[in-house]
């Protein structure tokens, strides 16, 4: 699990044009959400694609611990053979999520109404992170939880032994806490209700509705309202995990700051409530295309097309787009640095809890290489120097999060100096050939200090 290992130091040297195709891994929302309704389901739900990062890998062997069987047959080929919903067994060790706060949200979701005690664990960046955002709806379905201040894991969570459904208005737009509730839901009788005001990342109702659950959706004053009935059947299924477009923004964002470059990323995953980068990226100027547009498993699929694009300009991003981009405005800063002009991000306070407080680990690295942040509580502006004008040269804290350290990564190829992280290996989370693919484009990544 990342957090446990020796830091692996890397830097990424300005390159040549990055060309060719780049597979990346399967969708990180979605494997995590095929292993666990796998669990919850009856018979054997197959499943190809999966991101086999060490999140995903975590969870599986969570899933395993409450008594399903998670056969890895190689190559992302993968088959649960689910317990039933309610029939989760008790861990008889603490369940460790390493970095995954979708991992652990979800799973306590899952055993909270099922009048078993687990206890939860995970790396120095996930026991910081706040967990009463779980813990205080799924009280309401009557489980008990002990964990440390403010929160934090480790965390006893006690199941519901006789669950009450639930109404419940999410307090801030998470799907991970929309998802631990529905998933809570399905061992309460009746109807559980969530209510978001914002929406965000539907796949918890798509795959529920798939596994056979019955799920409607509605917009209402309050928000978008999603009702599920609660103990049913669920039915194992097969499926086929789409290509992850939170991932796919690494090498897309590099191709359009690294001079010549033309890069195809194919089969990403288009679903609306996930692709607000792409919107974004072209309102900057981005040469961004989407070929053969298709359906996929109920999901839009595209090819994306980036080429370097050398007027790129800052924006102000759409604060009504966060929650389809949220993991994606640590990359959004790299190129807004390559922009001509300010690039305003408004409306983003959840990026102070993700894996890091990513404004602030994406701030300070940017400064150390030359570029000017301004930022407050919920918002931040990068001070875009325009192509060719960014010094580099700096080393940044990872903070045990993924998504900083590719981020720098993806700056080097562009910078006057090379850019250096003190430690590359939370990429293993939610994306193991990260560097592999990136050099195969052309980048010059390597695992040492400058
Ligand atoms: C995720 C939801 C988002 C996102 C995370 C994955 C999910 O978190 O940042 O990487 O799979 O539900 P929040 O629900 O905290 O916004």
């Amino acid at each position: 699990m990342s957090g446990h290992g020796t830091p692996i130091p890397m830097t990424s040297r300005p390159c040549g044009p990055l060309k060719g195709e780049a597979i990346v891994p399967g969708d990180k929302s979605i494997s995590h959400r095929s292993l666990i309704l796998g669990a919850l389901a009856v018979g054997e739900t197959k499943i190809s694609g999966l991101l086999e990062g060490e999140d995903v890998l975590d969870t599986a062997k969570a899933m395993r611990a409450f008594g399903a069987d998670v056969v890895d047959h190689g190559g992302g080929e993968w088959s649960v053979f689910g317990v039933g919903v309610g029939g989760f067994a008790e861990p008889d060790q603490v369940i460790d999520c390493g970095n995954s706060g979708t991992g652990v949200r979800l799973i306590m979701g899952c055993m909270a109404t099922t009048g078993i005690t687990a206890t939860f664990t995970g790396d120095a960046s996930l026991n910081k992170r706040p967990m009463a955002r779980v813990t205080d709806p799924i009280a309401l379905f009557g489980a008990q939880s002990v964990g440390r201040s403010e929160g934090r894991l480790p965390m006893t969570i006690v199941g519901a032994k006789d669950p009450v459904p639930v109404r419940y208005t999410t307090p801030m737009p998470s799907a991970q806490v929309k998802s631990a509730v529905l998933l809570a839901g399905l061992n309460a009788p009746g109807q559980t209700v969530v209510i978001e005001k914002e929406a965000t990342r539907d796949h918890t109702e798509r795959m529920l509705t798939g596994f056979g659950a019955e799920v409607s959706v509605r917009d209402t004053e309050e928000g978008r309202e999603i009702t599920l009935t609660g103990q049913p059947e669920l039915q194992a299924q097969v499926i086929a995990v789409p290509r992850d477009p939170s991932s796919a923004a690494f090498p897309v964002c590099a191709a359009l700051i690294t001079p010549g470059s033309d890069v195809l990323v194919p089969n990403i995953g288009l679903n609306p409530t996930r692709a607000g980068l792409f919107t974004t990226l072209q309102e900057m100027g981005a040469d961004l295309t989407f070929e053969n547009q298709r359906e996929e498993g109920g999901e839009p699929v595209a090819d994306l097309r980036a080429k370097f694009s050398p007027d790129l300009k800052g924006i102000e991003v759409d604060p009504a787009r966060a929650a389809s981009m949220i993991d994606e405005y640590p990359v959004v800063s790299v190129v807004a640095s390559f922009a001509q002009g300010d690039t305003v991000m408004k409306g983003v306070k959840e990026l102070r809890v993700k894996e890091s407080d990513r404004i602030d680990a994406m701030a300070k690295g940017l400064r150390a290489n030359g570029v000017e942040v301004d930022e407050g509580d919920d918002w931040w502006i990068v001070k875009g120097l325009g192509h060719g004008n960014v010094p580099g040269g700096g080393t940044c804290e990872s903070q045990l999060d993924h998504r900083i350290a590719m981020s720098f990564m993806v700056m080097g190829m562009a910078t006057q100096k090379p850019v250096s992280v003190d430690d590359g290996g939370p990429i293993a989370t939610s994306f193991p050939i990260f560097e592999t693919l990136m050099d195969q484009l052309g980048a010059r990544i390597v695992r040492s200090n400058a």
